[in-house]
């Protein structure tokens, strides 16, 4: 079904019924300050312009300025709270990429074979197609958990994966990757997921040999590390398929933004406790050899940080390599320490800095689709109210709202409303509990 398709509302609750609400409006008003304020400006560009003459509405262009890395945090303020983050569930996708409320692909902690050859198995791995970066497993998750939690839980909040938030957060040091982002808000909450397009998932499926080689060895460190039984003997974990994983997903707050996020989790030490706290995180990296390597390295330690911050994973164990694949040294580093460790070093990140910057990229995207309408007066369905932020390292972010054909484009058939489910975009605003 097209997005501009009649449709038939399914029946309000008792109380919608009595007042049948013509257009849904997203319920919260972030407030900015004044000087917040000032680096949101308006602005249309022409190609949005002759979009947005097509659509017979303007289409707005938002922009927020890049961070300064080099103010203390005394003098950015107090640091931005980050709560800690609670597990709400987990669950696992297996071999056919089918997703199941168990921990069925949950893997455990074994040290590896002194010398590992990364390349083992190379041959044999089942590769996950490349994909879009979708919700919907996210979403089936937060279905089964958010009953339990108040209506009013996530008004205001964010819904996004790890890698999102972990790309958003370590923005201000990015100096290479750019990255695009499509923004829905629906009953005040805010989804946000990465924007690949086809020219991007073509490019990311067809790797070089030679990188695709790179990637297999981070995954052959994963099966060397664990296995599916906790206490198993050290050695091969089994051939390497990249369809199974074991995701957590968790609540926790930024600033005064609400989060829910769900990430992948390599693997826990001992047994699974219901807590985030015998969780780990795997990684590979280039034995350091020199000045550079360590400081090449320490650049790396931003996006390994935030990725296990954000879900709460309190370990991460990385496997240094030879160019080759052979593995070396296996060190231990506990999460939390890790901005210690880099402070005051050359090149050196200052997470605080992340977080001033991920609260004011929140509050600038709440504050742009705070006047979201979902509205389906009279049964007719809009088009959704899709935005597409764009980052650009080293100038800042950019924001504007689709066209019509864009939206389509993002949306990709009838079982989508924009790029949320249509089975979850009707149970949110029609059955909410
Ligand atoms: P390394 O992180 O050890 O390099 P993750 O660490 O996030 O659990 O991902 C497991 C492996 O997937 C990575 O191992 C890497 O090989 C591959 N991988 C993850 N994200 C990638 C990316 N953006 N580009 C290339 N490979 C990636
Ligand atoms: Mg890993």
């Amino acid at each position: 079904m097209s997005p501009t398709t009649k449709r038939t509302q399914p029946d309000p609750d008792a109380d919608e019924a009595k007042a049948p609400p013509e257009q849904v409006k997203t319920k919260f008003c972030p407030k900015l300050t004044s000087d917040e304020s000032a680096r949101i400006e308006r602005e249309d560009t022409p190609e949005r312009e002759v979009e947005a003459a097509a659509a017979g509405k303007p289409l707005p262009r938002l922009e927020l300025t890049y961070p300064s890395k080099t103010l203390s945090p005394g003098e950015n303020g107090p640091p931005v709270p980050f709560q800690q983050p609670t597990p709400l569930t987990t669950f696992s996708y297996d071999s056919e990429r089918e997703l199941r409320f168990d921990d069925s692909s949950l893997r455990y902690y074994v040290d590896p074979p002194h010398g590992a050859d990364l390349r083992h198995g190379y041959e044999k791995w089942i590769k996950r197609p490349e994909e879009k970066g979708r919700l919907d497993g996210l979403l089936r998750a937060w279905l089964r958990v958010r009953n339990g939690l108040p209506d009013e839980f996530m008004n205001g909040g964010v819904i996004a994966w790890r890698g999102v938030m972990t790309r958003i957060l370590t923005a201000p040091y990015e100096e290479r990757e750019g990255w695009q982002l499509n923004v829905m808000c629906v009953n005040g909450t805010v989804y946000l997921e990465e924007h690949i397009s086809d020219a991007k998932l073509l490019e990311k499926e067809n790797l070089t040999p030679h990188h695709r080689l790179q990637t297999y060895y981070g995954y052959s460190f994963e099966s060397f590390c664990t296995s599916g039984m906790p206490h198993a003997k050290t050695g091969w974990g089994g051939d390497v398929d990249t369809n199974i994983q074991w995701c957590s997903v968790v609540k926790t707050k930024l600033g005064n933004t609400r989060l829910v996020i769900g990430g992948e989790v390599d693997c826990v030490r001992g047994k699974s406790t219901k807590t985030n706290d015998t969780l780990v995180e795997l990684k590979t990296s280039l034995t350091i050899r020199g000045q550079q390597d360590e400081s090449r390295f320490e650049k790396k330690l931003l996006k390994f940080y935030f990725q296990s911050f954000l879900l709460g994973v309190p370990e991460i164990i990385v496997g240094f390599r030879s160019p080759a694949g052979k593995l070396g040294t296996v060190q231990s580093f506990q999460t939390m320490q890790i901005p210690r460790m880099v402070r005051g070093k050359p090149g050196s990140w200052d997470p605080n800095v992340c977080l001033g910057w991920g609260e004011r990229f929140l509050e600038f995207v709440k504050e742009a689709v705070q006047g979201d309408v979902h509205s389906a007066p009279d049964g007719v369905e809009e088009v959704p109210v899709v935005w597409r932020v764009e980052f650009k390292p080293g100038v800042g972010i950019s924001m504007s709202q689709l066209g019509p054909e864009a939206v389509e484009e993002v949306q990709e058939g009838s079982d989508r409303y924009g790029f949320l489910p249509r089975w979850y975009w009707e149970g949110s605003l029609y059955n909410q509990a």
